[in-house]
């Protein structure tokens, strides 16, 4: 579904990207792993076209969609909830997920769906009149995937959604990731939490310094010895 072949992305004289290859397929959860600034945040930014590529492909159904801008993007099938969850504080709930329609017209659907992700987050429907940045870490997470799932995305891009939150609400959003999952939607996962990220991955790599240096089943890295000490907090 979502094809990338040799991808490179600069800043400046930095590489930060060096010659990434990566598929996710169809229905798939794909979750990228790996330290702080090894390149997962560039990857989803380089993927929504919002970082240049400076070579490679990046490809949606086996269309080129390397040079194409952001909201094109959107409409094609990509959605990204962003690092830091980016909610618009002052705005309230509802008016967040209106947001994430933007580029839609059809009004009637766009109620509908805010009613679906008022069911998947019963506590955003509680709170659809509060203003977003007085919910909390993990109210906030929620909010955020929920703004990007109204754009009806194919594939959507999660990165690190568990960053911050308590272990119980770890459980609770990667629960809500295999559920949007199920009910049709494309997974590309990026986590710094590579052990609950690898138990929900039907694959997944492993990103150091900008080049993928693993890639294999999530059972399979799971299980690996390098992962187990590198990532997993393993001898
Ligand atoms: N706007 C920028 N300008 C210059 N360098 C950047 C910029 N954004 C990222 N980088 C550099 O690119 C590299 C990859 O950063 P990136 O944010 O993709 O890492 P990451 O894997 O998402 O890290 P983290 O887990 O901390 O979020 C890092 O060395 C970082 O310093
Ligand atoms: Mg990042």
């Amino acid at each position: 579904m979502l094809s990338i072949k040799n991808l490179n992305v600069h800043y400046g004289v930095i590489h930060a990207l060096k010659d990434i290859s990566l598929e996710v397929n169809e229905g798939e959860i794909v979750t990228l792993i790996g330290a702080n600034g090894a390149g997962k945040t560039t990857t989803l930014r380089t993927i929504s076209g919002l970082n240049k590529a400076t070579s490679g492909e990046i490809s949606l159904e086996g269309k080129d969609i390397t040079n194409i801008a952001p909201p094109q993007r959107v409409k094609m099938g990509i959605s990204q909830v962003p690092e830091g969850r980016r909610i618009f504080p002052e705005m309230s709930v509802l008016e967040n997920l209106e947001l994430g329609a933007f580029l839609r017209n059809d009004k009637a659907e766009i109620k509908k769906d805010i009613e679906k992700i008022y069911n998947r987050f019963p506590i955003l429907g509680n709170r659809k009149r509060q203003t977003a940045g007085t919910l909390s870490g993990g109210e906030q997470q929620m909010l955020a995937m929920g703004r990007a799932l109204m754009s009806r995305p194919r594939i959507l891009l999660l990165d690190e959604p568990s960053m911050g939150l308590a272990p119980l609400l770890v459980r609770e959003i990667f629960n809500i990731i295999k559920d949007i999952n199920n009910t049709g939607t494309t997974i590309l996962l990026v986590e710094q939490n590579a052990s609950m990220a690898l138990s929900i991955a039907s694959r997944a790599y492993v990103i150091e310094t900008g080049a993928i240096v693993i890639s294999g089943t999530g059972e399979e890295l799971a299980k690996s010895n390098e992962i187990q000490k590198a990532y997993l907090g393993g001898e």
